[in-house]
């Protein structure tokens, strides 16, 4: 950043309002005296958009897990496939300007295949009308645009705009990676639009689970192999509903990039998001970074009033003991994250589960796991191998997050032993973390194969589109090694392999280094916006009404009124259903900004619960898929729903796996449990989310059952707490009532009348 910008006004431009923050803050504590508070909710209750309002009357034991609380983030962060609805949907606002501080990152639209220098332009080609469209939109409203090859979205995040105790939202779920530098960040869908237009953002105030460190890590034990461990005890649901708040002695030893990565997979166990107290590390990360006056004023507001971390007695809902010093490297997987089997139990798990007995690829870097500190790291382990005459023994690709990263470890010297030692450097981008990656090796889609990734998800057909690829999420050091043999049971702590002139080679624990010892260099700075562009209303932002790829949007219907009385369910699901099966990634991110076409993967990874089928659904009788019957009920003007069962729509933070059963006419969607992020976009898109108050009641309801409803009258004059009760008419014409709960605040009851939160802004602006 030296030079044209300049650090010292970029500085100034991200460090919080701390004076306003603890101003607030105190405001909260003599509503709330003598009440511990956890880091989380003291930067929560610092960023309220009016304290008394919010907390006035009632008990700290009424706010965790129940009160909704409105606030006031500080910015937002968009990547390049959720910001195309969120500007479509800004577009429609009538506002001439966002108001508060903006980013678009286009990190998602690029495919890794050949290698940065291939893929960067020949994805700027195929995507041209997007990245346009962006970067005009960008222009005309006033939003930072961070071009193609820039990055991706978390680690710009990180370097550029995290703050300790500020608040961010970004339309990515593992947006809470910049919790590693004590920011309270959350992934958002629909929610980025409120922001955009500085209607206040609507939480419901989460309970905390508190991590306590003790120890530190040695040996191969690296943060990752925390979070693997983690989601492995708290599982994918584990977190819905929470803040993980790390606290203990063991925080002091975690780099602050080593922890980013803990907060970015707190996203794989359903958290709200994560968050560190700030740290000595979190200090010299600022500052290597550019940015030592954040830190020090950082360090002025904690030690003034104790901002950054949980006062002493703060009460944590649930409390993880983990004793980093006992820790070890682990694998999360095939097609699940929390499934953890540690090092020393893998070679028996695959004979157990009849994993592949080969790995087929070896992915290291993305937003997880791409920093100084992990690059470093695992060239230590790369270069062990290659002195003593080893190779790869399948393609092993390198993924750098930023062009900060990208450009420093080029100057380091560490990508060139990576390249020599035949890896492939991608560009700064998404690529295979997202199914963007175009494998030239050949992997069947009838067999299994494994690959090994130090990225943060692995879903079915997450990252090359196949459904037989197992991905195993592993920490970058343990892939670097794993990659000199194909054998999948390798251990590289423990096992020896043969050189090729037949001498015994082991490898031994990694070094690393936490920061470039002569500082970040920026790369290409022409990537870097100017630090707070203004809009330029003249900008023309063009949609061609003939393209495939971005729609103007048509604002949906308002509600009638009174009970729905003619629904029909769609399908009804068995087993997982994320927000991949919901509105699945890969080739279908190309539609993101065109509605009507990405409704054309509504629910195909979802499992039909009475065939066992994945994307069939029936309409008597007759088979077909399931967006084909959604676009047939809505153009008969069938209002349908959905019946699922747990974490529905867990995973990201896609808000089009809302948008699209909308625009298709689905109004309810009613499951056993639903994941956080997306039961709110379902609200923001005027669609009714309900759970079965009696779980075993799923096995009342059927595909094509007629149902009514009974309650929502009274949840329109505003009876939050009365229950809805769904009336179901078999296919036999029996009869059976399903009582259901919701979570609906009285703000979003609005927004179901209005039609969506959207319709509401609108209807706001022009007041
Ligand atoms: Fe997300 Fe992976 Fe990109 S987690 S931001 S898709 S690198």
């Amino acid at each position: 950043f030296t030079g044209v910008r300049g650090h010292a006004s970029r500085a100034a431009f991200v460090t919080p309002p701390y004076q306003k923050l603890v101003e607030k803050l105190e405001r909260v504590r003599k509503i709330l005296p003598n009440e511990k508070l956890t880091l989380a909710e003291k930067v929560l209750y610092a960023h309220l958009t009016n304290p008394e309002e919010s907390l006035s009357g009632v008990s700290a034991s009424q706010i965790r897990g129940s009160l909704y609380l409105k606030l006031n983030p500080d910015r937002v962060a968009m990547q390049d496939a959720s910001a195309q609805m969120a500007l479509l949907q800004f577009m429609t606002c009538g506002l001439d300007r966002t108001l508060i501080p903006s980013s678009i990152h286009c990190d998602h639209l690029i495919v890794g295949h050949r290698g940065a220098n291939s893929d960067i332009p020949d994805s700027i080609a195929n995507n041209k009308e997007i990245f346009d469209f962006l970067q005009s939109a960008a222009k005309k409203y006033g939003i930072q645009f961070w071009g193609p090859g820039s990055g991706i979205i978390h680690q710009i995040v990180l370097e550029n705009y995290a703050a300790p105790g500020g608040m961010m939202l970004g339309t990515d779920s593992h947006t809470p990676n910049a919790g590693g530098l004590c920011l309270f960040i959350v992934s958002v869908g629909a929610d980025a639009v409120d922001a955009m237009t500085n209607t206040p953002w609507e939480l419901k105030a989460p309970k905390v689970i508190g991590v306590h460190l003790k120890g530190a890590m040695s040996g191969w034990a690296t943060p990752k192999d925390l979070i693997l461990h983690l989601a492995g005890r708290l599982t994918v649901r584990g977190g819905t509903g929470h803040i993980i708040e790390y606290f203990g002695p063991g925080v002091e030893s975690l780099s602050c990039t080593g922890m980013a990565t803990v907060c970015n997979m707190g996203a794989e166990v359903g958290a709200t998001t994560s968050l560190f107290p700030y740290t000595e590390s979190m200090k010299r990360y600022l500052e290597a970074t550019h940015r030592a006056e954040v830190a020090n004023a950082a360090a002025n507001v904690h030690q003034q009033h104790n901002y950054l971390a949980a006062d002493a007695g703060a009460k944590y809902d649930e409390i993880v003991e983990v004793n980093l010093s006992e820790l070890t490297p682990s694998f999360n997987g095939p097609f699940t994250p929390d499934l953890n089997t540690p090092l020393e139990k893998f070679s028996k798990a695959i004979e157990t589960n009849n994993w592949p007995k080969k790995v087929s690829a070896g992915l290291i870097g993305s937003c997880t796991n791409s920093s100084y500190q992990d690059m470093s790291s695992v060239v230590d382990v790369v270069e062990q191998a290659t002195k003593a005459g080893l190779k790869p023994q399948v393609p092993f690709l390198v993924t750098p997050g930023s062009e900060q990263i990208r450009a420093t470890i080029e100057r380091d010297g560490i990508t060139k032993r990576l390249e020599d030692a035949g890896a492939v450097v991608l560009a700064n981008a998404c690529g295979p973390c997202i199914g963007m990656w175009k494998r030239d090796d050949t992997v069947s889609t009838e067999e299994p194969n494994a690959i090994l990734t130090s990225f943060n998800r692995n879903f079915r057909s997450r990252n090359d589109g196949n459904p037989s690829t197992m991905n195993f999420l592993t920490s970058p050091v343990i892939v670097a090694a794993k990659i000199f043999s194909s054998d999948l049971a390798f251990d590289p702590t423990r096992d020896v392999l043969k050189t090729p002139d037949g001498k015994p080679f082991k490898f031994t624990p990694p070094t690393n280094i936490e920061l470039p010892p002569s500082g970040f260099t920026s790369g290409d700075t022409s990537y870097i916006p100017s630090l707070n562009p203004e809009p330029q209303p003249e900008t023309e932002v063009t949609i061609d009404p003939k393209s495939t790829r971005l729609e103007a949007l048509k604002p949906f219907d308002t509600y009638k009124g009174g009970e729905m009385d003619n629904l029909k369910v769609a399908i009804k699901v068995k087993g997982k259903c994320t927000t991949d099966h919901i509105s699945a990634a890969g080739k279908w991110l190309k539609y993101k900004g065109h509605l009507s076409n990405i409704c054309n993967n509504t629910l195909i990874g979802a499992v039909n619960a009475a065939t066992g089928e994945v994307n069939v659904a029936y309409d008597n009788g007759e088979s077909m898929s399931i967006p084909e019957l959604m676009w047939r009920w809505n153009s008969k003007g069938q209002p349908w729903l959905v019946v699922a069962e747990h974490n529905y729509g867990e995973g990201s933070a896609r808000e089009h796996a809302a948008l699209q059963p909308r625009a298709l006419n689905g109004r309810i969607i009613l499951t056993k449990s639903f994941a956080r992020i997306h039961e709110t976009n379902l609200k923001k898109q005027g669609i009714l989310p309900l759970t079965f108050a009696n779980e075993a009641d799923y096995d009342k309801i059927d595909a094509e059952d007629k149902v009514s409803t009974r309650g929502i009258t009274r949840l329109l004059d505003g009876a939050l707490e009365e229950p809805i009760t769904l009336i179901v008419t078999k296919q036999d014409g029996s009869i059976v009532e399903i009582p259901c709960k919701h979570t609906m605040s009285k703000d979003q009851v609005e927004f179901f009348k209005a039609g969506s939160a959207l319709n509401l802004i609108r209807e706001k602006a022009r007041v």
